[in-house]
């Protein structure tokens, strides 16, 4: 049998309403997007894999081929590809069309938010993390020199056509980076949700057509959120969960962990300390921990300076001057919600036991 194709539906943003498509003709979607004469920018992994399919992206002189690190999505280095831009006579009635994973995207959704007061951008998300998460919600963020995601915007596609045949070529770290995604925003949408989700965990490593089930149903669950507050002021600051402490450990190991997979360690460490602090039952810890461990196993050696990673988590962005923000589950029902933490002797301490039990 093969993958089912899920029906394509529409996000509603400030700017108007965008289609996610799903489509596995990656030739007529880009044939489509050459009627406005755009500028390709393209992950430079997915270039050399994909160069016969992607051959009249390679072939327009104008393209621009990035390698997909953290020091590309850097504002410095941008600003090389904003230079190229301007030589290569980019005009508002043209588009930019990103093919790559969150940093190709993050990449080109902040060129096409400054440059020329914006143009319109399209976006072939080609990782799993992209393609069930990050594609939908409008935001760019991009890293001043090292303070990562600290400069952004809030700016849709036109369209996002998402095409499982990228999948194919993804190593098994990236799918779990994506599947780390996947099962936040089931956390968010129910303790239930969660449970069946974790029940198809194997399914979703072994068989495509599951997968992309569950891309489709994540990006159903983050639409309700997007929709209700597309600017973060509110509700959907709890997509945040696992990213805070997540992000602390991406940058005390310079990146040694893939994003999806450092969210995954992240929502360990919120459990934990939720359930150190009293405000979650223990029971909720264990029942999420088999699959957080399954999906960020190989990853448990990399060594977490505490210190680098305690420092990086008082500069996240969701801090207040007093508190640290700090995304829990909280109750009876492991609601994923917003919890202002002091940062004093207990809660270093609840840190520091949740790290070494990413370990065990
Ligand atoms: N803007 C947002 O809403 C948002 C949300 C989540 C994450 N992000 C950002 O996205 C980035 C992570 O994104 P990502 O996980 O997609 O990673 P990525 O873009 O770094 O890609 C991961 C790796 O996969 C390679 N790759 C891409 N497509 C491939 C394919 N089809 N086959 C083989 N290899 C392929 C890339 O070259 C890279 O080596 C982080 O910088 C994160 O901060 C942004």
């Amino acid at each position: 049998v093969g993958s089912r194709v899920p029906n394509d539906f529409r996000i509603k943003s400030h700017k108007g309403e965008y289609a996610v498509r799903f489509n596995d003709d990656i030739e007529s979607v880009i044939a489509l997007s050459q009627e406005n004469d755009p500028h390709f920018i393209i992950d430079a992994n997915v270039a050399r894999l994909y160069a016969e399919t992607l051959r009249v992206v390679l072939a327009n002189p104008r393209t621009i081929v990035i390698e997909a690190t953290e020091e590309n999505k850097s504002i410095e280095r941008i600003i090389e590809g904003m230079r190229t831009l301007v030589d290569n006579k980019l005009r508002r009635t043209q588009s930019l069309v990103a093919i790559g994973g969150g940093i190709i995207q993050d990449i080109t959704c902040f060129i096409a938010s400054t440059m020329l007061r914006g143009v319109p951008w399209t976006f072939l998300p080609t990782t799993l993390l992209a393609q069930a998460d990050s594609c939908i919600g409008s935001k760019s963020s991009v890293n001043l020199g090292s303070v990562k995601n600290i400069l952004g915007t809030f700016t849709p596609p036109r369209e996002i056509n998402i095409s499982s045949r990228f999948l194919d070529t993804l190593p098994d770290k990236d799918i779990r980076s994506g599947i780390g995604e996947i099962i936040k925003v089931h956390a968010i949408d129910s303790a239930a949700s969660f449970d069946e989700l974790s029940s198809r965990y194997p399914a979703l490593l072994d068989d495509r057509s599951v997968l992309i089930e569950y891309i489709d149903r994540a990006l159903k669950i983050k639409k309700r959120y997007i929709e209700t507050d597309e600017f973060d002021q509110g509700i959907r600051n709890i997509f945040n969960y696992g990213h805070s402490f997540g992000h602390a450990i991406e940058s005390a190991t310079d990146f040694a962990v893939p994003h999806g997979i450092a969210v995954t360690m992240g929502m360990k460490i919120a459990n934990s300390v939720a359930a150190q602090r009293g405000i979650v039952p223990e029971r909720h810890r264990k029942r999420m921990s088999s699959v957080l461990d399954m999906n960020y196993r190989g990853f448990e050696s990399v060594k977490i300076p505490f210190d680098e990673a305690l420092s990086a988590l008082t500069k996240d962005k969701k801090n207040t001057a007093s508190q640290l923000v700090v995304i829990l589950p909280v109750g009876d029902d492991a609601v994923i919600q917003k919890v202002g933490v002091d940062n004093d002797a207990a809660f270093q301490a609840q840190f520091r036991t949740a790290l070494a039990e990413l370990r065990q």
